[in-house]
């Protein structure tokens, strides 16, 4: 099978060119353009494509990617809500996805975030290098004991409940779908009373109609004064014009946010000036309780390796015909 793998980034392929070996029957391409309708043609001659979060899988990019004979979209990672399903299905595109590789590593993030917010790690950094040993700004608060409130409790959740439960927090939980495997240690609650009583909230469920903006001056303001909120799940579960708001109230100890409503996948990388100058995820970043980091959550070691053998993986089931979990639509 030949895959043209778009907007490779050089970590990309170095986990991909660890797993290719154990799969000689792929031929894979590694090009730096990511995919859309005007880079889809270059697919012509392959049987299909590995495209990210941040690519545009609309109806025009399916249709010429039809054109091109293109069967299969490989996506490397979870969310599929940048690709046309319903145009897929009538052109008989296949689409694969990865829908969990590290969920440890997303959860071990959010807690980073907390933690540095809490204990202001970003400014106790910089005053030290300047050599500003004094404490003026840095309190924190402890984590044991406090309450921990977690919005989504599936595969990421999940384990960030646990390592709340590490740090001794009472964790309260909001869910459509309550998770039985964790009925030992949490509490389901109603969203007003998570946001009412958490000292913490980290937000773990996916974005769909239902959640979009669910965090806005309305639910910030049932929060507690002092509260730290964390987003590491998609960008636009939180109304970024509200969350100014919120802070300008002094809601909240400290926001840390991996993913912002304008990114398009981790689109800071390559477009970083163009859209700091406009974006309000820069107005963010004027507030010094707020930490940004470049959708990383799930940037480790294993994660990568995983994502890479899932993905070579669905290549190979899809030419066996094999269904299976992964199988989007
Ligand atoms: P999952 O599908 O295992 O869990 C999502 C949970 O959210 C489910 O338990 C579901 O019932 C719940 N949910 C659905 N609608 C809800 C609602 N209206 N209110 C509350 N809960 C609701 O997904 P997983 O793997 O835990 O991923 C969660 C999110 O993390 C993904 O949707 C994705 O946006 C984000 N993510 C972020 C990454 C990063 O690098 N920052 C990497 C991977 C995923």
């Amino acid at each position: 099978m030949k895959i043209m793998f778009y907007d490779t980034k050089p970590y990309d392929k170095e986990s991909f060119e660890r797993v290719l070996p154990s799969y000689p029957e792929v031929e894979m391409h590694f090009i730096k353009p990511d995919l859309d309708k005007r880079t889809a043609a270059l697919a012509e001659g392959f049987d299909a494509v590995c495209a990210f979060v941040s690519s545009d899988i609309g109806t025009e990019t399916l249709q010429v990617l039809s054109k091109c004979k293109v069967r299969l979209v490989l996506l490397r990672c979870a969310g599929f809500n940048n690709v046309d399903l319903d145009t897929a299905r009538e052109l008989h595109i296949e689409v694969r996805r990865v829908p969990g590789y590290s969920p440890e590593a997303v959860a071990e993030h959010a807690m980073a975030l907390a933690l540095a917010c809490n204990r202001r790690l970003y400014k106790a950094y910089n005053k030290v290098r300047e050599n500003d040993f004094s404490l003026n700004g840095l309190m924190g608060f402890n984590f044991h004991g406090k309450t921990a409130g977690i919005i989504g409790t599936g595969k990421i959740g999940a384990a960030m409940c646990h390592i709340c439960r590490g740090f001794g927090m009472k964790i309260l939980a909001y869910d459509v779908y309550p998770n039985d495997s964790l009925k030992d240690f949490v509490t389901y609650v109603s969203l007003e009373e998570l946001l009412h009583d958490s000292d913490l909230i980290s937000l773990h469920c996916p974005l769909m109609d239902s959640t979009h903006h669910m965090i806005n001056i309305e639910s910030i303001k049932q929060m507690k004064d002092g509260v730290i909120l964390v987003n590491t799940s998609r960008g636009a579960l939180i109304k970024t014009d509200d969350l100014i708001e919120g802070i300008r109230l002094h809601k909240f100890a400290g926001v840390g946010l991996d993913v912002y409503e304008e990114e398009a996948g981790n689109v800071f990388e390559d477009r970083s000036d163009e859209i700091l100058k406009t974006s309000v995820t820069a107005r963010l970043l004027s507030f010094p309780n707020v930490m940004i980091t470049s959708h990383q959550g799930f940037f480790t070691f294993e994660a990568l390796s995983a994502i890479a053998e899932t993905t070579l993986q669905n290549a190979m089931d899809c030419t066996k015909g094999v269904s299976g979990p992964n199988l989007v639509g």
